[in-house]
């Protein structure tokens, strides 16, 4: 089952060995290096949690590119002007500071070449990791099973740690979470359900990469996990208000009881172990 190639696969093949193959052979290590650095936010094709990166080398300089990829807050706070415009076209988004060299980033600067002009793309990334984005629904199931597992109710399937313990959402359905890492609130608004299932299938923080290196989160609980976060976000104005009133008296209620209690203990110890108490034993003892 042999299929004929496709023209233009033809003349990239003949272009190949025509002498270019170190270009390509570090596109192809490129790819990898992409994939593994940057497939968390960036797809070629179309937007993520980053932007489509398509034609972006012919856009910006290479010494643009290395800037922005070694540490692009560094780079923005410089004030660079394109850098500080593509900050502010992404919602104030963080890319992290990715730790490839020199030689690594050409690398996938070299494969992110092979894409050349945002037409060219379409036909170059048919490709299985960009089908085409299909409409995003939630159920209330997935919401109720996105909580659970936010909040360690029931655990990953493959057990990596609960978010809860590095992460907070305001909800009333949930405990106080984790202060390690940031509120997830507010982070459907800002990155949508590609952004956080591509986040969860890769996580780029290094904290939150090595707790689920070895214990990957699913498609389906990635899908539940955006559809609570989703959730937290849109209905967290009437919630606290209501949550935090009920708590404030259940702890004020509480703590009168509490403060009570103790005022009692102390004065009851006052009346029985009192000093002279203490004294009269120790002497008792010694004789
Ligand atoms: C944590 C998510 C994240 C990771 C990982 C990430 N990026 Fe980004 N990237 C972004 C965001 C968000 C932006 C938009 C700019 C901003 O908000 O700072 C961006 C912007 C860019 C830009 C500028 C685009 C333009 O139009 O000028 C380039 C180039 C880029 N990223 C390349 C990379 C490469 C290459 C990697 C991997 C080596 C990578 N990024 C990894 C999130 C990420
Ligand atoms: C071991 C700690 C840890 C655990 C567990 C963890 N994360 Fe994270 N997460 C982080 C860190 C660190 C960051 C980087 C941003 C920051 O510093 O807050 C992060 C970032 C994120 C972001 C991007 C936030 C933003 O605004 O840029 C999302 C979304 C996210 N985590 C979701 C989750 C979900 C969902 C879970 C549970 C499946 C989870 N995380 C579990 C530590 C953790």
């Amino acid at each position: 089952m042999t299929t004929m190639p496709h023209p233009g696969r033809l003349l990239r093949m003949s272009i190949v060995l025509l002498g270019l193959l170190p270009a390509t052979a570090g596109a192809q290590d490129g790819e990898t290096l992409f994939k593994q650095n940057c497939g968390a936010c960036h797809v070629i094709g179309r937007r993520l949690v980053g932007p489509d990166l398509t034609g972006v080398t012919e856009k910006r300089s290479k010494e643009w590119l290395h800037k922005f990829i070694r540490s692009s807050q560094t780079f923005i706070k410089s004030g660079d002007p394109d850098a500080v415009a593509v900050f502010k076209e992404n919602n104030e988004l963080i890319m992290t500071d990715i730790n490839l060299d020199e030689a690594q980033i050409d690398q996938v600067l070299a494969y992110l070449g092979t894409f050349g002009k945002p037409a060219e793309a379409a036909t170059a990334t048919a490709t299985a990791d960009t089908v085409p984005e299909a409409p995003i629904t939630y159920t209330d199931a997935d919401r109720a099973a996105g909580r659970e597992l936010f909040d360690g109710t029931r655990a990953l399937s493959a057990r990596g740690p609960a978010c809860i313990s590095c992460h907070n959402v305001n909800s009333a359905s949930l405990m106080v979470g984790g202060t390690l890492a940031k509120d997830l609130t507010e982070v459907h608004a800002r990155m949508g359900h590609a952004g956080i299932t591509g986040i969860l299938g890769a996580p780029p923080f290094p904290a939150m990469a090595s707790s689920y290196a070895n214990a990957p989160i699913t498609a389906e609980e990635a899908h539940q996990l955006a559809a609570f976060l989703e959730e937290a976000n849109t209905r967290r104005t009437e919630v606290p208000a209501r949550s935090a009133a009920v708590t404030y008296s259940m702890f004020g209620g509480g703590g009168l009881a509490l403060i009570l209690l103790l005022i009692g203990l102390h004065w009851r110890r006052r009346l029985k172990g009192s000093v002279k108490q203490d004294i009269l034993d120790r002497q008792l003892r010694s004789i």
